[in-house]
């Protein structure tokens, strides 16, 4: 069985098909592509020209489509493009940035404890600072906590995290072994609602220290939002994955945030190139190149 087909399996979706018209079809018009934008919304839909980078080689039969199935969602990933501004030179939100910046991980861990920079701190019943090995070579970072991390104060501990951990597991990696786990927001947005920007401006600052405190060879970022956030950038995730990008001169894979793969099943092939990708570009760095 190809590697391809084992994390299929391991994701849930071995037994899929689709019939031979629709799968001749869709290989002659662009393999994957088609599939793709049927079955997508459009809010993460991939641009063919990323498609095609990411496409099945040749050899290998038509993607299976999944039959649907409507998993509970823990947290959708959010609608719109989120690229706070940097502060003003010499404005208290710099100076805070600054102080951010300086601090080891148990003033960080007090300090996000005690956040109420932003008002979702009136709304959180435990901040999420994040999980895991605080020296690991891989970190992930997803966008918000939801309900579920919200009451256990963990990152990804719903639906979306079982298959979070089906993805490391896939990778030979587990939840705190050599992976660091956090979000862009550190508290909860009420009913899951989209981070705004303000919120995001307030929490980033210490996302970043963590980064640049765990010092991972490559970050996986887990979804649109928290893609178009660390990368600053307003372009589609479908045009986001599929190259390596850099955060503070740390390579960054951009893949499907784990809840719109419960919902799209036909991603989760899209998905495991990503974690080739990262695991490409791990290897890489580990080998000193
Ligand atoms: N979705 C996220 O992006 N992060 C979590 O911690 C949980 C769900």
């Amino acid at each position: 069985m190809s590697r391809r087909a084992q994390f299929l399996e391991v994701l849930g979706i071995p037994t899929e098909w689709v019939p031979r018209e629709r799968a001749d079809a869709q290989a002659e018009a662009a393999p994957e592509v088609a599939v793709a934008q049927a079955a997508m919304p459009v809010a993460e839909a991939p641009v063919a020209e990323v498609a095609a980078v990411v496409a099945a080689p040749a050899a290998e039969p038509a993607m299976p489509v999944p039959a649907p199935v409507a998993p509970p969602v823990s947290r959708a990933p959010a609608a719109p493009a989120l690229v706070p501004a940097g502060p003003e030179p010499g404005s208290a939100q710099a100076d805070r940035e600054a102080a951010i910046a300086s601090m080891e991980w148990p003033a960080l861990d007090a300090a996000v404890a005690g956040c109420t920079a932003c008002g979702l701190c009136q709304h959180r019943t435990n901040t999420v600072f994040g999980v895991g090995d605080r020296q690991a070579e891989w970190m992930l970072v997803g966008e918000a906590p939801g309900e579920n991390e919200d009451l256990q104060g963990e990152p990804f501990v719903g639906q979306a995290g079982k298959l979070l951990d089906n993805m490391l597991g896939a990778l030979g990696l587990a939840r705190g072994r050599n992976v660091f786990i956090a979000n862009v927001l550190k508290c909860r947005p009420p009913g899951n609602r989209n981070p705004e920007p303000e919120e995001v401006a307030q929490c980033e600052p210490f996302l970043r220290r963590q980064i640049a405190l765990v010092k991972p060879s490559v970050i996986v970022v887990l979804g649109r939002f928290a893609a178009q956030s660390l990368l600053r950038s307003t372009t589609p995730i479908g045009k986001l994955r599929g190259t390596v990008h850099s955060y503070e001169g740390i390579p960054v894979v951009v893949t499907y945030h784990p809840a719109y793969l419960l919902r799209t099943l036909t991603d989760k092939a899209r998905a495991w190139e990503d974690l080739c990708l990262a695991r490409e570009v791990h290897d890489r760095a580990g080998a000193g190149a």
